[in-house]
């Protein structure tokens, strides 16, 4: 039978793209379309008047089939998506319920009994698709996933992802110690239920945004011989992103110490056994010595900064800005639920905090230094989660080449939390013999600091994921 040949489809998004190349810098383009195909960015063409002349400026878009998405309007702006280096989606209903607990404590009496519950797969499916949407609606294109031990609950995870349209890594949480009774594994369990989830992955899911990351729970969680084979089969399936937790607090590390005497630190612990990778995320690392800083510098690992989470539980603060001047890979990470929000928006602005606490405990030169800005909290959102998951050769940055994950930020949305008075600018405009004083003209790296402080996903209005569109309010 004849079919019409369909010309292939090219989209063009018009506007204004802001993303963080440098550490500390915004790169503001306005008045750019950028051509997105097959979720790849094709082109990015700058000062451009009219973004259907894009065909004429390339000759193969002939033959190409072209929509434009057009958002060159004042207050409205494309944004890379946020990557959450680490959540725990098993943990959804539990945010926010912490109390006073720490660590060790918080552990037993909310996470555990939560994580087992989610056995149940009809319970499992409401929290997972409440916790992906979620995270979607607050501009998270990509996700570093923990689930619980359990493989069915993973790959249901991983298939829900999918069907949402969220870039992420799925692991299952692997446990063969000093676990309760109703929630443990052994380790030839931990093993096999890994290798069950992989294969999925690789061959039943066929997902190319989904991959699955070895997930050995904390050095506490698991014996020895769990961590090595686990390193193991990270190796043999070709080098494997890892994640897992470290050096969170005092008690935990005074633990770890006692259980792994055999190495000089918790850090050492991860080392010795083979998981200390350049695609290994280290979740919070407050409490680090320099030789750990060393050691993960070597390896090349990334830190998951949450500092939502470590405020929370009260485990400390993590030396951004000293893990950054020693070139450590940094992102954040909102660890839900030991971080109550979903919003990597909202763990940058606590990143921005917590980095002025940390100032205030220090006297000399130095206090100013640790202090991180606006735009580096942003970097550390995006550049900075990317580069932690391996990914920053795919994501995070608007060029050529790269995927489209993109959030459209509305300033002015119906029921926007920000004031952008625009009297303002208009005054501006009104002649120069006016009675009153010229305001400050509002700039980018004004209107960003707004959107920063005050925020949310009501100005999230659309999301794209590998050029397509997974969210929008407007
Ligand atoms: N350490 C071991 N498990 C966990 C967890 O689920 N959350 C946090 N924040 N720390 C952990
Ligand atoms: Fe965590």
């Amino acid at each position: 039978t004849f079919q019409e040949e369909k010309k292939p489809k090219c989209v063009v998004f018009y506007g204004t793209f802001i993303d963080t190349p440098v550490l500390g810098e915004y790169r503001i383009r306005e008045n750019t379309a950028i051509g997105v195909q097959d979720g790849m960015i094709l082109f990015i063409e700058e000062e451009c008047v009219d973004p259907l002349n894009v065909r004429s400026l390339y000759e193969p878009w002939e033959d190409f089939e072209i929509d434009v998405i057009d958002f060159n309007t004042d207050l409205k702006f494309f944004f890379p998506g946020f990557i959450d280096t680490h959540v725990h989606c098993s943990q959804y209903p539990n945010v926010g319920l912490f109390g006073n607990s720490t660590l060790l404590e918080w552990l037993e009496k909310y996470t555990f009994p939560m994580e087992a519950r989610l056995d149940d797969l009809k319970i499992a499916l409401k929290v997972y698709s409440k916790v992906i949407q979620r995270s979607i609606a607050n501009g998270t294109t990509m996700a570093s996933y923990y689930t619980t031990i359990s493989p069915s609950s993973t790959k249901l995870m991983a298939t829900l992802c999918s069907q949402f349209g969220q870039r992420a890594l799925i692991g299952k949480v692997c446990m063969d110690s000093h676990s309760p009774d109703y929630y443990t594994e052994t380790t030839t369990q931990s093993i096999a239920s890994t290798r069950e989830v992989i294969d999925f992955l690789e061959e039943e899911l066929l997902d190319k945004k989904i991959r699955p990351v070895i997930t050995p729970r904390f050095a506490p969680s698991c014996s020895r011989k769990l961590l090595k084979n686990l390193s193991q089969l990270a190796n043999e399936k070709g080098g494997l992103h890892i994640q897992t937790h470290l050096s969170e607090n005092e008690n935990e590390i005074k633990w770890v110490k006692t259980l792994f005497p055999e190495c000089e630190s918790y850090t050492a612990v991860y080392g010795e056994y083979g998981l200390l990778t350049d695609k290994t995320v280290l979740a919070h690392c407050v409490h680090l010595s320099d030789q750990e800083a060393n050691m993960i510098k070597d390896t090349k690992a990334g830190v998951s900064h949450c500092p939502i989470s470590n405020s929370c539980l009260s485990s400390g603060e993590c030396r951004v800005r000293w893990l950054l001047d020693q070139n450590i890979k940094v992102g954040l990470g909102t660890d839900i639920s030991a971080g109550f929000s979903p919003s990597i928006l909202n763990t940058s602005r606590s990143a921005h905090l917590v980095s002025r606490h940390l100032a205030m405990k220090i006297k000399g030169s130095n206090k100013e230094h640790v202090k991180l800005s606006v735009p580096e909290c942003l970097y550390l959102a995006t550049v900075g989660g990317a580069r932690v998951l391996s990914m920053d050769s795919e994501i995070s940055l608007f060029e050529v080449g790269k995927q489209f994950d993109s959030q459209l930020i509305d300033l002015n949305s119906p029921n926007s939390p920000i004031d952008v008075f625009d009297w303002q600018y208009q005054m501006n405009n009104q002649a120069e013999d006016t009675l009153y004083k010229k305001l400050p003209q509002p700039h980018y790296p004004d209107l960003l600091a707004k959107w920063f402080f005050n925020g949310d996903d009501r100005n999230t209005v659309q999301v794209w994921i590998a050029g397509k569109l997974v969210h929008s309010i407007m």
